[in-house]
């Protein structure tokens, strides 16, 4: 085993797509594999494919009855870790410049 150094990854971002049954507790079906695939698509249109990595994942812990789970990490930085709940597509626009584009940006000095 070794770590691996130096990762190009500067935003992180977790989108849950589980699904559950009918029935039982809410899951992040209604939407979750679509806000995955548009986020993956930005990231590729916007040439951050190497720096804004985005992975589907299961349940996050932070299951609702609308929308979809993100967690946002952001490596080698001070950021803190961010969880949004209930996202939906109409979200997208203000979750992308707030919590990845703003990231991006260098630091003001
Ligand atoms: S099912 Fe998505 S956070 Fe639990």
């Amino acid at each position: 085993m070794r770590a691996i150094d130096a990762l190009p990854c500067r935003v992180h971002v977790f989108v849950c797509a589980n699904t559950r049954p009918p029935g039982g507790l809410p899951s992040c079906d209604q939407g979750g594999q679509g806000l995955f695939d548009a986020l993956k698509l930005w990231a590729l249109h916007n040439r951050h494919a190497r720096t804004v990595w985005v992975t589907q994942t299961r349940c996050l812990g932070y299951c609702h009855a609308a929308g979809a789970t993100l967690a946002f990490y952001y490596p080698g930085s001070s950021r803190k870790p961010v969880f949004l709940q209930a996202v939906t597509q109409s979200d997208l626009p203000e979750v992308v410049q707030r919590y990845i584009v703003a990231a991006l940006a260098p630091p003001v000095a």
